[in-house]
This record gives structure tokens, sequence and C-alpha cells, in this order.
């Protein structure tokens, strides 16, 4: 088999919170792919680093009170602590403040600029006075221009879903100090993308199919999958527009060479580039030469370049990265892989839930990392659509499946050769067994005679990433291995020391089928698979151990002690788990923060939408608002309100349609609040409304008023009204 030459990515979490659920989706489907793709013998290099630049990490270590070099630097042993636990198996995992990727954004730089495809204009955005820093569109705030729905970002509208640019925002105030921000002025730096030169690479470059590189892999493949293709296909007749890659100083980034340190790389320039910085420096470290590095990273060469990415981020990937690559003469992504996004039991994760879930607090819990492996594998495919983590499936498939079926014909079979046979397994095998052993190896293909190795169909599964239907095939042949183990009963064989010959053959083929079952799940399932070839007493499994002609062990060979491999999964550590996350949300997690913004009472909604989706989003902020006279306060209408109906909304992930009576007839309010509530705990509960809220039109509707409700990044907590309160009274 020709050897695959790879470097392979997944994308870099930001050193601005920490490693979740969700992110580990992606950086097991990677990690999976990777083992994967080396047990088969091709060269694999999977770098790794944290996304450290940007506003966000510098305020958030203002509020710390360190450096944002301190902030990150922790943060950096806090993610890799995670990713060890996860045994996610980089091969470099580092930093994007680095020498190298600040030299390869500035070699990257100069040649756009040397190919005329960067532009300087001057661009007016809003400048915070207090603070003396420009604000990303993130850290404003305001009335959204089109529906008028307070306290919305200055990038979108949650409430309508608008788009615009902050300085539309109607009473815009800066999130970071409250200020009122100013209009200024200010030189940025553009990539050109909107010069026919991109355009027309990248209709190439996203369409043409490309064969693989040595010939492994006969189909010919797609850069990109269908569906990121068709979003591809949207973008590119709308017409591109340049992109603007420069922010003011102060940011925390590398400064734009020629720029006094007036002007840095916008994060999501560096962010990129940073793979080839972590390639660079893993490279250096093994002492390869320029020619070996640059193998990988200029064009022309005959390796390939995966990235493994969420779908949110496919934009930048597939558009700006491929672009800038090209044009300033560095080689172009091979592949993109884009996957879906986590939801567990159904429902965005969510603080309130608990649902929440940190890879640290899992680990803590003493919850088995490879559970999670397994149960990722068996619900992930080649596609972009979300994922669900049921828990009440997580434990019935790794309790039914990984245990009571793989681990389970080891621990059958072990004792009897270790005990009667002083743990030497026979390789010579009567024709009846090798018969089970052969339909263990096969699996038919449709009605006729044709059989395909499982290790074949298995392999294609794995490398097209359809990980469920490579489990699915695992499961079949083990199976097989049980329903062998069932009719044989070695322990009834073992009850008569005539069915000895017998015995030593059923329990070693059962063996042999445990070792390439372990084989198979070796690329999900690493540590536990290790401590399988412990006990077999054999080599590092690579996949061919599953392939090679002579698949049984030889006469002989010695198996080691067998200790229990796996356990069950207790509901109650589920239960622990998700209490321990909503527990970490009682501690305070940040110092206070001041925020003058407009009315606290919506917040909650685009708050914790922002903690989860903005890709620019930083800390959220507490509130100290102004003061206010009594007349002030008397002008809102607040009463008690029942909730008599509440309902999800087709289309809207943030919202929940509620009717609330407040005495006269009912009012549709439309609340930002879906991220913490199921519709059915809400219907019959009491809440307050603003009642004399002008009504307002909205996508999905006109509201009629708001409700109340808490959060500061956690929650929303909706507020109620004590026991005795009638829909209606007057809130005072
Ligand atoms: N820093 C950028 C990526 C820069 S790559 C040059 C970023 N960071 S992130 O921390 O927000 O996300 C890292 C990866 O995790 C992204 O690919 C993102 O799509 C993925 N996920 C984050 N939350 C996720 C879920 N809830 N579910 C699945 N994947 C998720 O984006
Ligand atoms: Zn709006």
């Amino acid at each position: 088999m020709n050897k695959r030459k790879i470097l392979a990515t997944s994308a870099l979490p930001y050193a601005n919170g920490s490693i979740h659920l969700g992110h580990l989706v992606e950086y097991i489907q990677t990690d999976i792919w990777i083992r994967f793709q080396k047990m088969r013998g091709h060269e694999v290099h999977y770098v790794c680093a944290d996304d450290t630049h940007g506003t966000p990490v510098m305020l958030r270590a203002e509020q710390e009170g360190v450096t944002p070099k301190q902030l990150i630097n922790r943060v950096w042993h806090e993610h890799k602590a995670d990713f060890d636990g996860f045994h996610i198996g980089f091969d470099n995992y580092y930093t994007t403040d680095s020498p190298e990727n600040q030299e390869f954004c500035e070699d990257i730089y100069r040649q756009l600029d040397a190919r005329s495809l960067i532009a300087k204009r001057s661009v007016e955005q809003f400048y915070d006075p207090v603070k003396q820093m420009f604000l990303p569109d993130r850290y404003i705030k305001g009335q959204c221009p089109r529906c008028h729905a307070e306290d919305q970002y200055g990038d979108s509208c949650e409430a309508c879903g608008a788009t615009y640019s902050p300085t539309d925002l109607i009473n815009p105030c800066s999130a970071v100090s409250g200020a009122k921000p100013e209009r200024r002025a200010s030189k940025h730096y553009f990539f050109k993308l909107s010069d026919p030169r991109c355009e027309a690479f990248l209709k190439h470059w996203v369409f043409e199919s490309i064969s693989s590189p040595c010939g492994t892999t006969p189909e010919i493949r797609s850069r990109l999958q269908p569906e990121a293709a068709n979003k591809m296909k949207e973008w590119l007749s709308s017409g591109l527009a340049d992109w603007d890659i420069s922010r003011d100083a102060p940011y925390f980034g590398f400064p734009i060479p020629g720029t006094a340190r007036k002007k840095f790389f916008y994060v999501w320039l560096d962010a990129p580039v940073g793979y080839f910085g972590s390639f660079k420096n893993y490279f250096k470290r093994q002492q390869h030469s320029q020619a070996e590095i640059d193998e990988f990273l200029r064009p022309g060469g005959k390796t390939e370049m995966v990235h493994f990415i969420g779908k949110d981020i496919l934009y930048f990937h597939a558009l700006f990265w491929p672009a800038m690559l090209e044009f300033a003469g560095y080689r172009t992504p091979t592949q993109i892989y884009a996957h879906g996004f986590l939801t567990i039991n159904g429902q965005k994760m969510s603080k309130s839930r608990g649902t929440f879930i940190t890879a640290e607090s899992y680990l803590e819990q003493g919850l088995n990392p490879e559970w999670l492996r397994y149960y990722y594998a068996a619900k992930l495919n080649d596609s972009m659509e979300d994922i669900d983590l049921n828990f009440d499936d997580f434990v019935a498939r790794v309790n039914s499946d990984l245990v009571g079926k793989y681990i389970n014909i080891a621990s059958r079979c072990s004792g009897f050769i270790l005990q009667k046979f002083g743990g030497k397994l026979t390789g010579l095998i009567s024709e009846e067994n090798r018969k089970w052993f052969n339909q263990f190896l096969f699996c038919q293909l449709g009605e006729g005679d044709t059989f395909l190795g499982r290790h074949t169909s298995i392999a294609n599964f794995y490398d097209r990433r359809e990980y469920g239907k490579a489990v699915k095939e695992i499961m079949l042949a083990a199976d097989v291995a049980n329903q062998y183990v069932d009719r044989a009963k070695p322990w009834v064989l073992a009850k008569n020391s005539d069915h000895d010959r017998e015995l030593h053959e059923v329990c070693s083929v059962a063996l042999n089928m445990f070792r390439i079952l372990t084989v198979y799940l070796k690329p999900v399932l690493p540590k536990l698979a290790r401590e399988a070839e412990q006990f077999l007493g054999v080599e590092p499994l690579i996949w061919k151990d599953a392939n090679s002609q002579n698949r049984l062990l030889p006469d002989d060979h010695q198996i080691n002690d067998y200790t229990h491999l796996m356990t069950r999964i207790d509901t109650r550590q589920i239960e622990a788990l998700i209490n321990a996350n909503k527990e970490s949300l009682q501690r305070p997690v940040r110092p206070p923060q001041t925020e003058h913004c407009v009315t606290t009472m919506e917040k909650s909604a685009p708050v914790t939408a922002a903690a989860t989706s903005a890709k620019d989003a930083g800390n959220e902020n507490a509130a100290a608002a102004p003061t206010i006279t009594i007349d002030d306060f008397g002008k809102i209408d607040l009463r008690v309100a029942r909730i008599v109906n509440a309902e999800h909304i087709p289309g809207a992930d943030k919202l929940l349609k509620l009717t609330l009576d407040i005495g006269s007839h009912p009012r549709i309010v439309f609340a930002g609040i879906r991220s913490a509530y199921d519709p059915e705990q809400l219907i019959g509960r009491l809440t307050i409304m603003v009642a004399n809220l002008a009504p307002r039109k909205m996508k999905f509707g006109i509201s009629e008023g708001m409700v109340l409700a808490a959060g500061d990044g956690s929650g929303p907590y909706l507020l109620s009204a004590d026991a005795g309160a009638q829909p209606g009274m007057k809130v005072k």
C-alpha cells in the first residue's frame, strides 16, 4: 500500500474558555481518524494549538489582574490536561502566540501585499472613550435598527435575526465600560477577497475534485462535503467582500509590519496560520529539514492537508484561508471536514440544566473518557448534522455494547485458558470452529455468496468518517463472537475433562476474535486497546493484524493475567456529573464587571447565546446601572403574569413563545429563554412581565411585552412570584 503523508488539524480552541463536551466531538472525531490512519501505516502529523489572540483574552486578563501571556499560559495547561485526559493524541499542541506563527503571518501579509491584494481604507467604528479602544461588534449593545429590540449585540439581532454593522444600532453603549461610544475613523487593512483573482481561484478550488495523492483510496474525492459545497456556492454567488484583517491598538496579537505597533492582525488571520506555526515548531523539534517542512506547506508536494472543523467556522476555513494561502505561495487544504454541533438530551447545552459539561468535570467525576469516545463514534457520520448526546442512550450503549459484548468475550474465556492451559492458546483448530471464525471475519454482501472482509469494510467506514457505520459493523462481529461462545458453552465443557481439547479450542478462538475486535476498536479506544494488548501478550496492534493471512495467534501463544478491562456506567454517575456542572455555577467564576447598558431585562438570552455561539464574543458583564428616579421606575408597568402556554418556535433557537395571562387579554411574548427552559416546565408558572412595553414586530410575530429574567452568562433565570399573587397584580 502506498503511504499517504497527511498533515491533519482540529480547530484551535479559544484560550478564553474551558474545553467542554461540545468541543470534544471535534477532537475525538479527528483523533479517531488519525489513529486509524496511523494504524494503516500512513504518515500522519496531528497538530493543534490554543487560539490565544484577540480582545476577549486581553480583557479577561485585565479583569483577572494578569498579563495576557500569563493567562494563555495557564489556559494552555488546562486545555492540554483535558485533551490528555480524553486521549487526544496530538503530535504537537502549541500556541498561536509563537514566533513561528508570527513569522508566517508576516510573510503571508507581505506576499499578499506584493500581489496588490492588501487594501487600506478608512473605517468608521465605535470607540470607547473611557477604555480608549475600538470596540469589537460584540462589545457594543443597543437597540436593533430593524425591530427595535433592546440590548442587542453590535452585529446581529437575537430577536429578529437581522445582521447589521454596529454603527446602525440605536442608542449604542459599550459593554466594556458602559460609556456611550463615539464614532471614530481609523485606517484598516483589508485582504481583497473581492479581487477577481480570488473569486476565480475559489470557484475552481471548491468544486475541483481531487484524486487521492498516492492512489490509495480508489474514489475521486471532493474537497468539501456536499452541504459545505452548497454553502460555498451561496457565498460565492452573492459576491465576496474584502476582509478586514486589522485591529487597532490596544490589541493582544501580532503587530502588522510597518505600522509601529498601531495596527495588529485580527485574530482570525493568525488563527489558521497557527496550524502552520504548530507544524513547523513540531518538525523543527523533530530535526526535520526545511525541505521536509516545505513538502507539507508549499504547493506541489505529494502530501495532504486536512482540517477538521465545526460547521460554524466553515466560512473562515473555506474562503479566507485557502485564498490567503494560494496568493501567498503556500499549499491549500486538500480537504475540509466539517461536523455538526452537539446537543445534550435533544437540547442545546445549558448551564442551568447542568448540561454545559466541561471536560475537566467529566474526568473529575471519575467517568471513563473512553465511554464518551465510544458513544461519539457510534453517533458520528460524515455529514454536518448535529449529534445528540442522550444520557439514557449513552448508558445503554456503553453497557450493552462495549462492556456487554466486547469486554464480555475476554472476561468469559480468559479464566479457562489461564487456569487450565497455563495461559497458552492453541492454534490447532477444528474445521467447525474455523467456520465460526470465518463467519466472524467476513460479512455477507447482500443475499449472494459475496463476502467482504470486515477489516476492509470497517476500514472504509473509518476512512470516510462514517464511524457510526464502523461501530455497527464491529458490533455485528462481536455478536457473532458471543453467539459462538454461547453455543459452545465453555463453562459446561469445563466440567468434564474429556472436553478439554474442545474447551481449549473454543476459548482460543474466542480470544482471537477478541484480539481482532480490539484492532477494529483501537482508533476509538486507545487506552483500552493498550490494556488488551498487554493481556493478550501481543505487540501494539496495527490494522494488518486483522487482515493478515494467518489470522490466528500461533500455537502455544502465551497470554497474561486478566484484570477486568472496563466497568459499566452507573446512572448515578451521570446524575453526579450534571449536578457538578450545575453547582459550578454557584461559584463566582470571574470578578464583577461593570455595565451600564440600557435594560437588563431581556439580557439573559443574548448573553447565553453569545457565550456559546459568538465567535468573537468575550465575557459578559454584570450591571451596576446609573441612578433613576422613582418616577422613572413608575413608568414601567410591571405585572404578575401566569404563563398559560409556552412553545418552541420553528426556526428560532433562542426564543420561546409565551402566552401570558395578566387579567386582561392574553399577551404573546417572545422570550429569549429557550436555552434554559423546556416549554412544559413553564406552563402554569407565575412570572413578572413588563406590560406597557410598546409592541414589537419580530420575525415570528408581534411581541406584546417582556418577561423578566436574571442572567450574567449563566441562566437565564426567570423571575417568579410567591404563591398567592394573582395574574394582573401590579408589581411595585
Ligand atoms: N478559535 C476558533 C477556531 C480557530 S481555527 C483556526 C474557534 N474556537 S472554539 O473554541 O469556539 O471552537 C473550537 C472548535 O470546537 C470549533 O471547530 C467549533 O466548531 C467546535 N465546537 C465548539 N462548540 C461545539 C459544540 N457545541 N458542538 C460541536 N462542536 C463544537 O472556533
Ligand atoms: Zn431585531
